[in-house]
C-alpha cells in the first residue's frame, strides 16, 4: 500500500502549486520504495546516525525543519517587507525534501538502522537531489536539497537554501547536546 505522504507531512498541503505538491509527494513515495522501507519503519528511522540511539525520527525532524523554515520566512517578510523575496512554495518543498535521500543513505541490519553501502558513496544531498530531479522538481528545490548540508558550504546558497540550512542545524545541534 502506498504511503500517505500528506499524513506524514501535513505541511505539504501548504504548497499552493498543485503540480509541485504532487511532485514532492511522489519523491517521498519513490524514496520509501527504492529504500525498501515500509510505513511501519518510518516512525523509527532516526534523522541522524551521529546521535547514538537517536530518539528523534526523520519524519519528526523533517516536519520541525519545515515549520522552522516557515517561521523564519514569516519573521523575515514581516521585518523587511518587500525588500526580501522568499518563494514559500519552493521553501516548503525543499524543506520537506531536504533529507529524503536518507532513505537511500540508510539501511537496516539486524534491526538497527545503519549507513548503507550506497550511502557511504553518496550522502543524502546527492541521492535526494537525484530523486527530486527524476520527478521534475524545479532547479531551486534541487539546489536546496543539494546545498543544505556541509557539502553546500562551498557554493552560493539562494535565500530558501540559506533558511533550510540554518533550520536544519537548529534542529540538530540542540538535540545532539542532549547526548554529549
Ligand atoms: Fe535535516
Amino acid at each position: 500500500m502506498k504511503t500517505d505522504v500528506t499524513e506524514l507531512f501535513p505541511e505539504v498541503n501548504q504548497i499552493e502549486q498543485e503540480s509541485l505538491r504532487s511532485s514532492v509527494k511522489a519523491v517521498w513515495e519513490d524514496a520509501i520504495e527504492i529504500g525498501g522501507w515500509t510505513d511501519k519503519d518510518l516512525d523509527r528511522i532516526p534523522f541522524t546516525l551521529l546521535i547514538p540511539d537517536c530518539k528523534f525520527s526523520l519524519v519528526e525532524h523533517t516536519r520541525a525543519v519545515t515549520r522552522t523554515c516557515l517561521a523564519i520566512a514569516e519573521v523575515l517578510e514581516e521585518a523587511y517587507g518587500g525588500r526580501i523575496s522568499i518563494d514559500r512554495d519552493v521553501l516548503i518543498a525543499g524543506a520537506i525534501l531536504h533529507d529524503v535521500g536518507k532513505l537511500l543513505e540508510y539501511t537496516e541490519q539486524a534491526g538497527k538502522v545503519v549507513k548503507s553501502s550506497f550511502g557511504t558513496l553518496l550522502r543524502h544531498p546527492f541521492s535526494g537531489q537525484a530523486l527530486a530531479f527524476k520527478h521534475g522538481l524545479p532547479p531551486k528545490v534541487l539546489h536546496m536539497i543539494a546545498y543544505h548540508s556541509k557539502e553546500g558550504g562551498l557554493g552560493k546558497r539562494c535565500v530558501e537554501a540559506i533558511i533550510v540550512h540554518h533550520a536544519d542545524f537548529v534542529n540538530f545541534e540542540p538535540l545532539r547536546l542532549e547526548t554529549l
